[in-house]
């Protein structure tokens, strides 16, 4: 299969999609991009936790290991035969190289021995159509705010595309939750642990400064990640006792508000009334509820994930697989990682 052909299935479309762009070994079929028939995430986190992040060479050795019961457990989950599936889809990028490599190489080797279709994802794009699965009466356009370890967006998704109206200059969200999750002394991964220390701290203990980068709608962590890390510094050099909980509470605080404040933002001046959430740092406790609240104080309606399909799963791959099988976006035998892949405006 190799191209553009022009799908001509009747009935519902059943999509084995495959997601592979970091440390998450994750399968699913998705019917018609909206029903999940099965999902499974294989979670590498424990093979992480010693060396404090991902190492990519253990990530991509933990793919190879995993991918194959992965995906025959969501093909017996779903109570289907490979031969049965309707197209095979998977992440192209952005991710680590080798991780990627693992999804690709697989997918094409099923691909090309079923003669099915093969559909190239987008790994944002796979964020954002999460919403999709919770939301099956859901069509663009819509504002979406997606937060991951990589991105930090506010995208408009519209009919034929998407319009990046603003991002990070610098680090992503998660990326500066992580930061500061490490230098707190938590454990990897450092976002979900900050989170869950911070409920128990006081967000106004310590003041952070409030980011103003350039640009309307885009964001900067990175000076603030900096702040974090010279007061927790400045604490101990002078041995002040400290309370990490009312630190990660104030910093979790300061992250939070900055994303809100300019969501909001591109809600009022731009017009929207819906705005979902993608990514995940979009599992953030805070983060939900500040959301939920701006949203509900000017009649905004805030669509958001469940948990599980916040953070890197398959199924995602599988919502938005099934916009580009509709338009007969399929990928050639050639298809390659590509690890930096941006968000693409028309995909
Ligand atoms: O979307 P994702 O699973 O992978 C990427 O595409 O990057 O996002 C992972 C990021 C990590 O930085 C992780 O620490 C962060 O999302 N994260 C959180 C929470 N859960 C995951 N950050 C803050 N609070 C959370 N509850
Ligand atoms: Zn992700």
């Amino acid at each position: 299969m190799n191209g553009r052909v022009v799908p001509d299935k009747q009935g519902p479309v059943r999509i084995l999609a495959i997601e592979t762009s970091c440390d998450e070994t994750a399968a699913a079929v998705v019917e018609d991009g909206r029903k999940v028939l099965s999902d499974a995430v294989y979670s590498q986190i424990l093979l992480h936790v010693p060396y404090g992040g991902v190492v990519p060479e253990i990530a991509s050795r933990s793919h190879i290991e995993k991918i194959d019961t992965t995906v025959r457990a969501v093909l017996s989950e779903a109570k289907m035969e490979i031969k049965e599936i309707d197209a095979v889809a998977v992440t192209k990028g952005p991710g680590l190289v080798g991780a990627l490599l693992v999804g690709v190489s697989y997918a094409k080797g099923l691909a090309y021995a079923l003669n099915k279709p093969l559909i190239a994802v987008n790994h944002i794009h796979g964020h954002i159509s999460a919403n999709y699965l919770i939301y099956p009466e859901l069509k663009p356009p819509f504002l979406c705010l997606v937060v991951s370890g990589g991105h930090s967006h506010l995208v408009e998704t519209l009919n034929d595309g998407y319009r990046l109206l603003g991002g990070t200059l610098d680090d992503a969200a998660g990326e500066a939750f992580d930061k500061a999750a490490r230098v707190l002394g938590l454990p990897y991964p450092g976002g979900p642990n900050l989170d869950r220390l911070a409920e128990e701290g006081d967000p106004h203990a310590y003041l952070l400064p409030q980011p103003n980068p350039d640009g309307e709608y885009n964001y900067s962590f990175s000076g603030l990640k900096t702040a974090f890390i010279n007061l927790l510094h400045g604490l101990e050099q002078r041995s002040e006792s400290y309370n990490r909980a009312d630190l990660a509470a104030s910093f979790r605080m300061a992250v939070v508000s900055h994303l809100t404040a300019k969501a909001m933002k591109a809600c009022r001046r731009r017009g929207w009334d819906t705005i979902a959430l993608a990514g995940g740092v979009s599992a953030n406790s805070l983060l939900r509820r500040e959301m939920q609240r701006s949203c509900d104080e000017r009649r905004i309606r805030l669509l958001m994930p469940t948990l599980d399909l916040c953070g890197d799963n398959a199924s995602m791959i599988g919502a938005a697989a099934y916009v580009q099988y509709q338009r007969s976006d399929f990928a050639g035998l050639r298809l390659n990682a590509e690890p930096s892949l941006p968000l693409l405006l028309r995909p």
